[in-house]
């Protein structure tokens, strides 16, 4: 049996892996703003703290597994600073602070949920990835508003800061180095709530159209089928993966971007 902590776990894919992870016999600690063990608003530093304090209670202080899947998406009304704070700094800043209690577990292994829309939505602004990355909530809030406003696409900035924070501190010393594993997944089209919740307006509803579109699959993902990957990657048979971004989009990426990947280094 594994103790796993899983953020966003009261809907859509968290819920669903929660779910995979219960049925499979190991202790799921679930945290989401309502409706899971732990109650928290990951938007916010105190959120986050108390977050994390609570799943140290909660789990003895060691956990083998971490999955945040707590996100969400860009919708009329919504600004982006609060989707810079709950996509990337809500997972970030849990993922370090939960570290701790990671490199006390067996095999243990984070994982993050980036999304492919990062390589696919044409035309967001990189500026709002540098300021996640540069790692100060208020200026990058800041520039989320001034940069994006309430655009749609800005969604992806906040998803490729994450993938680029896994990718750079998943070989760092503290990670890595000490056999803590961290990846990322990029799921694609995935039919939960946050869909539902986008085909609810008119203009989001005909891109959502557009994107399914370019599923080779022909459909959405199921929840499922992402708890499925989920549970691999914060197993025991999964301990060479270390910095990936591992996308499960039905083909979506390799139709829009077929030659693009894998990218070929040019040094010097
Ligand atoms: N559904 C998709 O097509 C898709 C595609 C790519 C990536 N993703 C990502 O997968 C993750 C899960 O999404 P989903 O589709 O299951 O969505 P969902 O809306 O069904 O679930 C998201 C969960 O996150 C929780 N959450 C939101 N804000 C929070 C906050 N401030 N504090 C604590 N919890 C909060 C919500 O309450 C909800 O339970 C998200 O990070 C999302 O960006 C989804």
């Amino acid at each position: 049996m594994r103790t796993v902590a899983i953020t966003g776990a009261g809907s859509g894919i968290g819920a669903a892996t929660a779910d995979r992870l219960s049925r499979d016999g190991h202790r799921v600690i679930g945290v989401d703003l309502r409706g899971a063990e732990i109650e928290a608003d990951l938007g916010t530093p105190d959120g986050r703290r108390s977050a994390i304090d609570a799943v140290a209670e909660a789990s003895g202080g060691a956990l083998d597994g971490l999955i945040t899947c707590a996100g969400i998406s860009g919708f009329p009304g919504r600004p982006s600073s609060l989707l810079a704070s709950v996509n990337y700094f809500g997972t970030v800043v849990l993922l370090e602070g939960l570290r701790p209690l990671l490199a006390k577990g067996d095999r243990p292994s984070a994982v993050a949920i980036s999304s492919n829309s990062t390589t696919t939505a044409p035309g967001y602004s990189l500026e709002l990835t540098e300021a996640c990355l540069a790692g100060d909530e208020a200026e990058a809030r800041r520039v989320a508003d001034e940069v994006a406003g309430e655009s749609m696409i800005e969604y992806a900035a906040t998803k490729l800061a994450v993938a680029r924070w896994v990718r750079a501190t998943a070989v760092t010393p503290e990670w890595g180095g000490t056999g803590i594993r961290l990846n990322a997944i990029a799921p694609g089209m995935i039919a939960t709530p946050m869909i539902d919740e986008g085909n609810s307006d008119e203009n989001l509803a005909k891109q959502l159209e557009m994107f399914k579109q370019t599923i080779a699959l022909g459909r959405a993902g199921d929840p499922a089928e992402i708890a499925g990957l989920l549970a691999f990657l914060v197993g025991t048979e999964s301990t060479f993966f270390c910095g990936s971004i591992i996308f499960c989009d039905g083909g979506t990426d390799a139709l829009l971007r077929a030659d693009d990947w894998p990218a070929r280094w040019e040094i010097g």
